[in-house]
């Protein structure tokens, strides 16, 4: 029999209260600018699960061939019995994992977004009876408690999902991820790498508008939580590549001069027509780039894997 635990290591109020002070840290900023993390209530996790199906959205195909070529090697490297997935969202190619890491005792999936974690463990539970979940939901920027689970472990962060962060915050978060590990521990981790700015628009701008849509869920979960009056349809999605930064911003740009109030801020905010607000940043990485940043963590990297065309990377890195 399976065994299936929640964790909330946020606290009821979290989501509010962190939500209000990087609503009013962002919005009274200039240039504009919001975190990432908040696109994923219920409805932003459906959105990126079809956006990992568009035709133009290249990483999630890439990694998970890369996963379904290695799992057996990734198995072998590590002889993970914990696996601790930070943003695990669907879970969906960690069932490639979940099926060649033969020691496994527990998977530890963690993520902001409930529904997605409730939906995961479920589905899993159908899949990997004898497989014991502990799911938490936390916060993988601010410091984690882990449940005390047997070693080796292996910390998963696939998806790309390190170059939502600013370079600070990505080396805070690595050093943070190399606190949590002990000496034969892993990490596995998937970056997106840099290619031609074609491609990379495209897979920020789909034909279909879902990522437009999913970019502008943001603003419904600050108009559903802080009362605030954003109208979407005021805003255009735009995709944009950075090659100076090596990364792709998305930002919402007002149609017009506009001014949004957020009662639960006592704030009203001003756009002029044409002004744009930073709602992401997707970093695109090189193999040095990657491999600098795990060393100045205390990482050691140990295998770099990509995709046959190259687009994507999982690196394993070790604890000395
Ligand atoms: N790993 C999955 C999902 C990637 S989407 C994949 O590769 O397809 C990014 C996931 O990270 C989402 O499920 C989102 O809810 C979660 N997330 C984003 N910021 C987070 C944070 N600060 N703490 C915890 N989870 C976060
Ligand atoms: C989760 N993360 C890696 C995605 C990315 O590609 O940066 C989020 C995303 N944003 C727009 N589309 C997908």
């Amino acid at each position: 029999m399976s065994t299936l635990q929640f964790t909330r290591t946020l606290p009821e109020d979290a989501t509010g209260a962190a939500l209000r002070a990087d609503v009013l840290t962002g919005l009274t900023a200039s240039p504009k600018t919001l975190p990432p993390k908040w696109f994923y209530d219920a409805r932003g996790s459906e959105l990126f699960d079809e956006i990992t199906t568009l035709p133009e959205y290249y990483p999630t195909r890439a990694e998970r061939e890369i996963l379904l070529t290695r799992a057996e090697e990734i198995a072998a490297a590590t002889g993970a019995r914990t696996l601790i997935e930070l943003g695990s969202g669907s879970s969906d190619k960690t069932r490639h994992l979940l099926d060649s890491l033969a020691e496994l005792a527990m998977y530890v999936p963690v993520d902001v977004s409930e529904s997605a974690l409730r939906q995961a463990a479920e589905a899993l539970r159908a899949e990997h009876p004898g497989l014991a979940v502990h799911a938490l939901i936390a916060d993988f920027t601010a410091p984690l408690a882990l449940p005390a689970t047997p070693g080796p472990r292996l910390v998963a962060f696939l998806g790309g999902t390190l170059g939502n962060l600013l370079p600070a915050e990505r080396a805070a978060f690595l050093a943070s991820v190399r606190a949590l590990l002990s000496p034969g521990d892993a990490l596995l981790l998937g970056t997106d790498l840099v290619k031609d700015e074609g491609t990379l628009v495209a897979a920020y701008d789909d034909a279909a508008g879902v990522t437009a849509e999913f970019n502008k869920n943001v603003l419904n979960v600050i108009d559903r939580e802080l009362g605030a009056d954003f109208d979407p349809d005021a805003f255009t999605h735009v995709a944009r590549w950075d090659p100076r930064e090596e990364w792709i911003e998305m930002r919402l740009r007002a149609r017009t001069d506009l001014s949004v109030k957020i009662p639960a801020l006592e704030l009203a905010v001003d756009f002029a027509a044409g002004e744009e607000l930073r709602t992401e940043v997707s970093a695109k990485f090189r193999e040095a780039g990657v491999r600098a940043e795990l060393l100045a963590a205390g990482l050691t990297p140990a295998h770099w894997w990509t995709d046959d065309a190259g687009r994507f990377a999982l690196s394993l890195s070790r604890v000395a």
